[in-house]
């Protein structure tokens, strides 16, 4: 049996666009995620957020809910093109549903931890070019400063960006995200913007507020393995690692991106001079926690036709419901990693969790097997670690409800509730009920 050390977090995390719904109320304007669900052949089905899971007009249901899990933390996104429907002109309207929000969850006990950029850029923003413009940044600072301003004193941590790789390189280089694009050139001045982006916003809760509330970056980290010990396949390795993981990992704690990967992205990009003099100084700001999202490894062999020599090779793992190689061993190998590579900083697991197919029966369950287990492998990963010293400061399971998963639309369900989309009816699956146990308990057998 491990126990959990009493300041241990234990929450759930959601995003914005992912379940708010109400795309047209309060205000709010679109985002690049309202005009690519709506591009046909974008998302599976035609989906979009225009519903979504209603959470605008429930929110205080689901604070009941998350009450009822017994966690103690939740992790949400503000809409930006709620706070700022137009370019400069802000809308309290749009702010108030999150003070209501956060109010609801203060009386309900849980620690708000809120981020701020979960991939609903506003359109009047991706029509000056989105984050490929520099501007991007000044923009970004601008919803940053009113949200540090309206509800510093009631967050308990702030994220400034969710995993810009996804963000960038997902986005406007492989073109699977919105807005679509596909330009490697985009792609990295996106990350670039991002990144700087993060770090000047650090600077500014920092010493224009003078706050001390905790603020980090939360990046997906994905660890990959080979197919075999090859040279051809180790030097796939290395460049999947740098695309995905250390072309953020890197400017953050190293202060410059890596140059084995500068000289890959050179054979396609010659003007790399959108990275001004000082800018991953500006990066690398100190934080006071790292968020991590983690859902699977990845398993790579060499391709001499591809542009950065690798893609993914069959592997005969267990696998979820979006084809994701079930690992948590590697997720404790990637976390030594970052120990003896990066950072010393608290770690939070800020998503972890896993898609199936899930039945609800007539009677109202769902037995979520697959996921139950998922979850008690991955929770059992990080007792493990912290008994190693890890000092790993909390976990959020994704999701709290199931919810529109991008690219896949409703066809993936994350949640630990399941959502009956017609209705808007919540139901607990077992692996809620599970981790209510693990939660009420603080221990889990391993
Ligand atoms: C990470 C993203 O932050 C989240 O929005 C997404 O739903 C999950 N991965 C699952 O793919």
């Amino acid at each position: 049996m491990s126990k959990f050390p009493k300041e241990f977090v234990f929450g759930t995390a959601t995003s914005s666009y992912q379940i708010e719904g109400a795309h047209d109320q309060g205000g709010r304007t679109p985002s690049i995620w309202d005009t690519f669900s709506k591009t046909p052949g974008k998302v599976w089905n035609g989906d979009h957020g225009d519903m979504a899971c209603d959470h605008y007009n429930r929110y205080k249901e689901d604070v009941q809910l998350i009450k009822e899990l017994g966690v103690e933390s939740y992790r949400f996104s503000i809409a930006w093109p709620r706070i700022f429907p137009e370019q400069g002109v802000y809308n309290e309207e749009g702010m108030n549903f999150y003070r209501s929000l956060i109010e609801e969850l203060k009386t309900a006990g849980i620690k708000p931890v809120v981020t701020l950029y979960h991939w609903d850029l506003p359109m009047w923003a991706y029509n000056q070019g989105g984050w490929v413009n520099r501007e991007s940044v000044n923009w970004f600072l601008e919803f940053a400063e009113v949200c540090f301003r309206e509800l510093d004193e009631h967050v308990d941590s702030w994220i400034t960006h969710n995993e810009p790789w996804c963000a960038s390189f997902l986005s406007y280089h492989l073109g699977h995200h919105a807005p679509g694009h596909r330009n490697i050139e985009e792609g990295l001045k996106a990350a670039h913007h991002i990144l700087l982006s993060h770090g000047k916003a650090v600077q500014m809760l920092k010493t224009q507020f003078k706050s001390s509330t905790p603020v980090g970056i939360t990046l997906n980290l994905t660890p990959v393995y080979g197919k075999t010990q090859s040279a051809n396949d180790m030097l796939a390795v290395n460049n999947a690692d740098g695309y995905t993981n250390r072309w953020f990992l890197d400017p953050i704690f190293k202060g410059a991106y890596p140059y084995d990967m500068m000289n890959v992205f050179s054979n396609y990009v010659h003007d790399f001079s959108f990275i001004q003099d000082g800018d991953v100084a500006t990066i690398a700001v100190k934080c006071d926690f790292f968020g991590i999202n983690y859902y699977n490894r990845s398993f790579v062999e060499y391709a001499g036709s591809e542009k950065f020599l690798f893609v993914d090779a069959h592997s005969d793992y267990e696998k979820t419901g979006m084809g994701w190689d079930v690992s948590p061993q590697e997720f404790k190998e990637l976390i030594y990693r970052l120990r003896v590579d990066y950072t010393d900083l608290p770690i939070i697991i800020t998503e972890n969790g896993a898609a199936y197919d899930d039945v609800l029966e007539a009677d109202g369950s769902v037995h979520d097997k697959e996921r139950t287990a998922f979850m008690e492998k991955h929770i059992k990963a990080v007792a493990e670690l912290e008994e190693e010293g890890m000092n790993i400061a909390g976990y959020y399971l994704w999701s709290l409800l199931d919810n529109f998963e991008w690219a896949f639309g409703y066809d993936k369900r994350f949640g630990i509730f399941y959502v009956d989309f017609d209705t808007q009816k919540r139901y607990w699956k077992d692996s809620a009920k599970r981790y209510r146990d693990i939660v009420a308990s603080r221990s889990i057998e391993v």
